[in-house]
């Protein structure tokens, strides 16, 4: 299925201190207020809701202010799109591969525009805790990134594992930047 659907105006950015989930679905836009514990809690939506996430979804970053985050469902994964601010850029870049359970650079988890500028400025990647599929909170954790409380896995503010028993960084979905201002999931 190619449908794809642009992110409404309103409800789709979230203030990440609400931890709720947004789920955009092709076609459609539902708001649960699920609480951003575990990926089950994702599952338990049932089919319905991965089949109306199939396809791509077009999501606007204008609409995203510095500091917040969209979380939104596709093809059945929490996507989330953070809009960082200079010190979460900062200190994602600052990391030494080296030293990293899994070494990848914040560039090499970045996607370039139609410019073929990398906008380190946008983080997107599938909200997904490595480990055994928690779905990590925002803004928490020992390295500012996001916190798996399932068994205590810290993620950076580049969604790179940095503590905890996660093995791999959250995985980066296929995306495209379809102008300057929007970006293409799927
Ligand atoms: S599922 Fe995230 S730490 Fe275990």
């Amino acid at each position: 299925m190619s449908e794809s659907s642009t992110m409404p105006a309103d409800t789709d950015v979230e203030d990440s201190s609400k931890r709720d989930f947004i789920f955009l679905a092709t076609g459609a836009t539902a708001a649960a207020g699920v609480a951003a514990v575990g990926w089950p809690l994702v599952a338990q939506m049932g089919k319905a809701a991965d089949t109306l996430a199939a396809g791509s979804i077009e999501i606007d970053l204008t609409k995203i202010a510095q500091g917040q985050q969209l979380k939104m469902l596709w093809r059945g994964k929490p996507v989330f799109v953070r809009h960082r601010t200079a010190a979460e850029i900062e200190k994602a870049a600052a990391a030494d591969p080296a030293d990293l359970k899994d070494p990848q650079t914040d560039e090499e988890r970045l996607t370039p525009d139609t410019s073929g500028n990398l906008r380190p400025e946008f983080l997107v990647m599938v909200g997904v805790c490595t480990h055994f599929g928690c779905v990590p909170v925002g803004e928490a954790g020992e390295f500012d990134g996001w916190y798996c409380p399932c068994h205590a896995s810290h993620y950076d503010t580049s969604g790179r594992i940095r503590k905890g028993p996660a093995p791999k960084n959250m995985a980066i979905p296929p995306y495209s930047f379809v102008t300057d201002s929007v970006i293409k999931v799927g």
